[in-house]
């Protein structure tokens, strides 16, 4: 007789499967959402992306996020050529992305979108609009083909606001039609829901202005509205951070306080996980103490993604064996390595990230020029 002489993976946790409401997930390795526009001028999802996302499912990751996808034909589109999820031939392509990954047997997520004052490109409207008349910070992204500062957003008024709402209520209904396993409501990152949470971009006088608590309005009336049209039984989960995409280092102004009204507010609502980003997902979300993974974790008591420079094994399977979250999502780790998870379970090696992927346009067709020419 003799004791097992399989040593322990050194990342076995990560291998191990979980849950997020109902759907079952095959381990705790998610791809970030990540823009990449690459659809058609109409926002239709193409068979190059197919492959894309296809290739994470192939390559091992239990869970597919897709990149934001814009909700409605008024202000949500934030760039030119990014796929949507309004109308009957981007929902018919969706479809076929989720078949491929479905194929291989992983989960996708679509994260739902609206740009808000961000948008650099809407073919539906030639103005942003957002919370308050205040000039976004910072400059447009040129690698999704933006230029220069952002113009001051029209101020939505209640019919706005409401249009907006109702544009993700019906865009989680398309994605559950399109086989969809979950839909993500982007509230992070600087696009509208946070430009309505944050104190700088958010003037209003009336009931989504104000403290913390007003602020973060909109996301509970977009995750009701999204709850509604979909019923229960379907996942449903929200992305939060501090940084924004035209303000990296943005911290919330009330500090711990936020944290726990905004994760106490998100444990009340009928959603199924939080997402949460930071630059580096282990540090202390503030100064010293808990990183925002564990502190969205025990405020809202719900499953937990982690994102954030997770690409190193040892960094993702401490968070996981730590309980900080429940999964780990990867961006650049996963556009270096699509098949990120095979490689860890085999012991292999990763690729460090390479910028170029990224340059001069994020879009797929760069990306694979680049690979051509290794
Ligand atoms: C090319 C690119 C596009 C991105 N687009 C989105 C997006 O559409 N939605 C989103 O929530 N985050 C987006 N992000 C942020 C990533 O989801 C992630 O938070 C970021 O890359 C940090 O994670 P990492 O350190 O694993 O790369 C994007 C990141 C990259 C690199």
């Amino acid at each position: 007789m003799h004791a097992s002489a399989t040593p322990m993976h050194p990342h076995g946790i990560l291998s191990t499967p979980t849950r997020i409401g109902p759907i079952q997930l095959r381990n705790r390795l998610s791809v970030a959402p990540m823009t990449r526009v690459s659809a058609t001028a109409e926002g239709v999802p193409t068979t190059r992306m197919r492959g894309y996302y296809e290739a994470f499912a192939r390559g091992g990751f239990g869970l597919v996020i897709t990149e934001g996808i814009y909700t409605d034909r008024a202000f949500s589109q934030g760039y030119l050529y990014q796929p949507g999820l309004t109308d009957d031939a981007q929902q018919a392509a969706w479809h076929g992305i989720v078949d491929r990954v479905h194929a291989h047997g992983a989960r996708i997520f679509a994260q739902l979108m609206h740009a808000g004052a961000l948008s650099q490109g809407n073919r539906f409207r030639d103005r942003g609009a957002g919370p308050s008349t205040v000039e976004p910070r910072g400059e447009q992204m040129s690698f999704y083909r933006g230029q220069g500062r952002y113009p001051v957003p029209l101020e939505m008024g209640q019919a706005e606001i409401d249009e907006a709402v109702d544009g993700f209520a019906q865009a989680a209904a398309r994605a559950f039609a399109a086989g969809f396993d979950g839909v993500e409501i982007h509230g992070a990152n600087g696009y509208l829901i946070d430009q309505f949470l944050t104190r700088y971009s958010n003037h209003r006088q009336d009931g989504y202005g104000g403290d913390t608590g007003n602020r973060i309005r909109l996301l509970e009336q977009v995750a009701v509205a999204v709850r509604q049209r979909v019923g229960d039984g379907k996942v449903v989960g929200v992305r939060v951070s501090q940084g924004k995409v035209n303000d990296f280092l943005h911290k919330w102004e009330e500090g711990l306080e936020d944290a726990r009204t905004i994760f106490q507010r998100i444990g009340r609502l009928p959603v199924d996980y939080v997402h949460t980003t930071e630059f580096e997902a282990w540090q202390p979300a503030f100064g010293a103490g808990a990183s925002l993974a564990s502190l969205a974790r025990e405020h809202a008591r719900l499953p937990v993604i982690a994102n954030g420079s997770l690409h190193h094994p040892e960094r993702a399977t401490a968070m996981i064996a730590a309980d900080e979250a429940s999964l780990v999502s990867l961006g650049r780790g996963a556009l270096a390595n699509a098949d990120w998870p095979r490689r860890v379970d085999a012991g292999l090696a990763v690729s460090e990230f390479n910028r170029a992927l990224l340059s001069p346009v994020a879009d797929l067709e760069n990306a694979e020029r680049v690979c051509a020419e290794g």
